[in-house]
């Protein structure tokens, strides 16, 4: 497969119709009419531990209020308008999912952060910025689908700063063994490219980025799916949650995922970098 294909596959992997009426059901159920950040973290941070992932990551990152940084690979832009609105940040949000950037524009619009954040639809191998323009940036979840790592943070390391801070949160191999398909980043192996932490480090030091810190959130992963599963169990489905940007077949991903994570073949890690 080439890249242009293998960037549709992807696109077509996350690609929803219908998920704008699916939150705005979901907002309803929950008896608000208009979305706020908070309320949206159910549904907006497609990544293991959710919006208390990114707390953590925005706390590693250390933003200062105005600082100019980059989402890459922003989904619905929950991420974004989170720091945004929590670290007084002016954020830009790249995604390749076009679906994607639609409803993230929306809920950005309404939630009243449309002067802090945009999100443009692209590749995170081409990005769209002058060089040095940004003071930090982010990629969670997102590297599982780029083959090319060392090209991904090369780009993302010219945009940035000297001296700026990059946060990257991925699922990463911890341990051997084979996981199954679907998982929640891809339908199959063709679109899916897991990488060991070593193999993060060596494609960010030879980027010019120097990791400083290292940390395995494979426990809070756990966390959130137990809790999820008990949700189910007790009412079904809760009226906003990331069942709704898995689609059709989010229970079989979950298991799939659940069951890699606790066999130790995979983990979510974050990793800070800095540009010298
Ligand atoms: C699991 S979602 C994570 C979204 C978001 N970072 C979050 O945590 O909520 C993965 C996202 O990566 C995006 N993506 C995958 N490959 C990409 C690429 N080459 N360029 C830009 N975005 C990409 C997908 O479109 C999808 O929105």
């Amino acid at each position: 497969m080439d890249s242009d294909a293998r960037d549709r596959a992807v696109a077509a992997h996350y690609a929803l119709t219908g998920l704008t009426a699916a939150i705005r059901g979901g907002l309803a159920r929950l008896g608000d009419g208009a979305p706020t950040v908070d309320i949206l973290g159910a549904v907006d941070e497609f990544h293991m531990g959710g919006r208390a992932a990114t707390k953590a990551l925005a706390e590693a990152l250390g933003l200062q209020p105005g600082a100019r940084v980059l989402d890459v690979g922003c989904g619905i832009g929950g991420t974004a308008r989170w720091l945004a609105a929590h670290s007084g940040a002016r954020v830009e949000g790249v995604d390749l999912t076009p679906e994607f950037v639609a409803v993230g524009r929306a809920l950005t619009e309404e939630v009243g952060l449309a002067g802090q954040v945009n999100l443009q639809q692209g590749n995170a191998l081409a990005l769209p910025f002058e060089a040095d323009s940004f003071d930090a940036a982010v990629l969670l979840h997102v590297g599982m689908n780029i083959a090319d790592k060392a090209a991904l943070f090369a780009g993302i390391a010219g945009v940035l700063r000297p001296g700026g801070r990059f946060a990257v949160y991925d699922v990463m191999r911890v341990g051997g063994g084979d996981f199954g398909f679907p998982q929640p980043w891809a339908g199959g192996p063709d679109v899916s490219f897991v990488e060991t932490p070593a193999a993060y480090r060596a494609a960010l030091a030879a980027a010019g980025l120097a990791p400083e810190s290292e940390v395995d959130r494979r426990a809070l992963a756990l966390e959130m799916f137990a809790a999820m599963r008990a949700r189910m169990a007790a009412g079904g489905p809760p009226p906003l949650g990331l069942h709704l940007v898995m689609g059709p077949d989010g229970p079989v991903k979950i298991a799939n995922v659940v069951a890699a994570l606790e066999a130790g073949v995979i983990a979510p890690v974050q990793i800070v970098a800095r540009k010298g």
